[in-house]
């Protein structure tokens, strides 16, 4: 058997936890393989509404297996929080929520140093979450890093105080910043109590052992190709590889176990926090899409920045991740305008191209854009390809074209039955 992969394309808030809680019905087990509680996934499904941060968008499927892999940061406090979320809505989790012993944790002096390095950063900051993700990162890479596995260690408590003074000296290099880190501390420390009653493995067999006996696995990956580390509009990014090849890190899987690749785009674009967004619209029609497609983060809350699809920028994408289909998001988002638009290629010093610069964060790109007729109408109520009116159909078929991926699904809301899925057929049929 194979891992399919679900990533997004974009800057994130693709829809990727509603298309990976749609799908998961189709699946054994469900995986994270990077990020932490900077990711915000919304499932919406009988009236109900849960955001999930650490926890894979599988849990709420029965009898469905959940795996945190070696790739992804935990922070006990949020991962208890999420956890009390479950039992309050009911959700058995016991022995369907496991943790790989390879992840690292988040201590709260992690989210101290965010902190501290962010207010130092001024105006050139991230726009960071503010979770401890870099970090973090920054601990494991540089080999000082505490695991889940290392929890049940007799050393424990000493290496945890160890990282701690670490970190205390090193907050001494930036400007004072407010945190109640005794606070944080206790509930840290009370929230491991949580951690240790989740059943711990060691991730890489286990999802190997898994697909020798023929369980369909499903990797679920947060963020989004451009804030991948290597490849997104650094340094604004993330710190962690979100791309495909991060699933075989992340997981503990060989490359040829690499199944399908979905990628998600949502029928336009978003991005929160800081960093180059070629075809950002800084106007009447940003803030339209933001208020029709309700564009503020679920982790932060903040309002997210909005502008056209960008056709230069998913063909990059859609090349790194070797997507085999692709799914487009929120296109009822787009129901009232009268025009869509999708750049087609950037403009570069006069040049077109249709590649993404080195210095996307300094070299002004003009973005060219083609005008599609908008439909006007409301998508509700239709479940089949063939039913959308033919302005939303001609709009698809073109992404396909230029994009040279098929589209397999289309998402027109929220809610987890609100998605047309189409056969995987060639390019614009
Ligand atoms: P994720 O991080 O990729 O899982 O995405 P988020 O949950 O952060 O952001 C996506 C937002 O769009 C959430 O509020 C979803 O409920 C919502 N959403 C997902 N798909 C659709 C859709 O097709 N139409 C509309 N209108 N909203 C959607
Ligand atoms: P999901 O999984 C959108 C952005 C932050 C910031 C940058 C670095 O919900 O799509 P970090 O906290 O990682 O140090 O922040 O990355 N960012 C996201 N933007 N969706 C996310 O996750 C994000 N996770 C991080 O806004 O610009
Ligand atoms: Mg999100």
């Amino acid at each position: 058997m194979a891992i399919d992969v679900i990533l997004g394309l974009q800057w994130g808030d693709e829809g990727k936890g509603k298309i990976v809680d749609y799908l998961a019905s189709s699946y054994d087990i469900v995986a994270r393989f990077q990020g932490g509680p900077n990711a915000g996934h919304t499932l919406k499904f009988d009236g109900k509404k849960f955001v999930l941060h650490t926890v894979p968008s599988g849990i709420f499927r029965p009898g469905l297996l959940n795996l945190v892999g070696n790739g992804v940061v935990i922070d006990p406090i949020t991962l208890a929080a999420e956890i009390r979320e479950l039992e309050k809505a009911g959700v058995n989790y016991n022995g369907r929520l496991l943790l790989a012993r390879k992840a690292h944790l988040i201590l709260p002096t992690h989210r101290y140093l965010d902190a501290a390095s962010e207010n130092a950063k001024g105006k050139a900051k991230i726009g960071s979450t503010l979770k401890g993700i870099g970090p973090t990162y920054m601990d494991k890479t540089g080999r000082n890093g505490l695991r889940v596995g290392d929890i049940s260690r007799s050393n424990f408590k000493e290496r945890y105080q160890t990282l701690k003074e670490k970190h205390l000296s090193l907050l001494e290099i930036y400007p004072p910043t407010a945190f109640a880190l005794e606070e944080e501390e206790q509930k840290w420390m009370e929230s491991l109590e949580v951690l240790r009653q989740l059943k711990q493995v060691d991730g890489e067999y286990f999802i190997n052992h898994a697909l020798r006996d023929g369980k369909r696995i499903l990797a679920e990956g947060a963020q989004g190709s451009m804030l991948d580390i290597d490849f997104g509009t650094y340094p604004f990014v993330t710190s962690s590889n979100t791309i495909t090849a991060g699933v075989c890190i992340g997981l503990g899987v060989s490359p040829d176990k690499i199944g399908e690749v979905i990628g998600i785009s949502k029928a336009y674009c978003t991005r929160v926090g800081s960093g180059p967004f070629p075809t950002e619209l800084d106007n009447a029609t940003g803030e339209r899409l933001r208020a029709e497609g309700g564009e503020f983060g679920a982790t932060t809350g903040r309002p997210r920045r909005c502008g056209w699809i960008d056709l230069p920028q998913l063909r990059y994408t859609i090349m790194l991740n070797g997507v085999t289909q692709l799914a487009i998001t929120k296109i009822d988002v787009l129901n009232a305008f009268e025009q869509i638009e999708a750049a087609t290629a950037y403009r570069i010093d006069g040049q077109s191209t249709q590649e993404l610069p080195y210095d996307i964060c300094d070299q002004p790109i003009e973005p060219v854009y083609q005008a599609y007729p908008g439909w006007q109408r409301s998508l509700d109520g239709i479940i089949a390809y063939e039913e959308l009116p033919a302005p939303a159909q001609d709009y698809l078929r073109a992404l396909e074209k230029a994009l040279e991926v098929p589209i397999t699904m289309i998402s027109t809301g929220p809610e987890r039955n609100k998605l047309i899925v189409k056969a995987k057929r060639p390019v614009g049929v």
